[in-house]
């Protein structure tokens, strides 16, 4: 995966993302929708992984086959939102390895500050997913993505369901080597850090908070 913003434009990806922003969307649509969505996704950010072969016997003769190569992907939710991603990409890759990276903007320097970090060991040899459904300003992916990287992730892909152009730019600034998956490069920010049109608070339409 070459190019640094990737926006998946697939009929289904798109339809589902259309019923999601819907402002009278159920809590459990929403959900639904969500684990649909993060499943297609998941294909798409998942075209890179080495294969090798492996000797199988069919029942027709023995074969060279494909299989996938190197240590188990890494699977990373910036908290909470994130985890709403992790269900539909863990039904296309049951065997990832799952951690979670939590950050919350300080008051006063509006900064990203660290709360929570468990992530699996030797980031270094696997492939690692960072998920955000919300890529808007870009803070949080950036300090996340710093934090993977001390934790001494090299290959690292950023999946988010909407992106801004401040966000994208943010991040290719801080993090060219990363490249974004996602459904949509929506128009902007409003004056409060939401994506607009976007589908207002991630966390709280998933989680039934509002
Ligand atoms: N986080 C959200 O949940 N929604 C936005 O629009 C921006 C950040």
């Amino acid at each position: 995966m070459t190019q640094h913003l990737t926006v998946v434009t697939h009929p289904l990806v798109q339809h589902k993302l259309t019923l999601m922003r819907k402002k009278d969307t159920s809590t459990a649509s929403f959900r639904r929708l969500l684990r649909e969505i993060s499943l297609l996704l998941a294909y798409e950010v998942t075209r890179e992984p080495e294969l090798t072969t492996t000797e199988i016997e069919t029942p027709m003769c023995p074969m060279q086959a494909p299989i996938l190569e190197g240590k188990k992907l890494a699977l990373i939710s910036i908290l909470r939102a994130g985890n709403g991603l992790m269900d539909g990409i863990l039904e296309l890759i049951p065997a990832a390895r799952v951690g979670f990276v939590g950050l919350y903007r300080d008051p006063a320097t509006l900064k990203p500050v660290q709360y929570y970090r468990k992530v699996p060991s030797q980031l270094d040899a696997r492939m690692t997913i960072a998920v955000d459904p919300m890529l808007a300003t870009g803070n949080s992916s950036v300090a996340a993505i710093d934090l993977l990287k001390r934790e001494g992730a090299r290959n690292i892909r950023f999946l988010c369901l909407l992106a801004t152009p401040e966000g994208v730019a943010r991040m290719k600034d801080a993090h060219p080597d990363v490249p974004i998956i996602t459904a949509s490069l929506d128009q902007g920010l409003d004056d409060h850090g939401y994506i607009i049109p976007g589908l207002g608070d991630a966390g709280d339409c998933m989680f039934g908070t509002k």
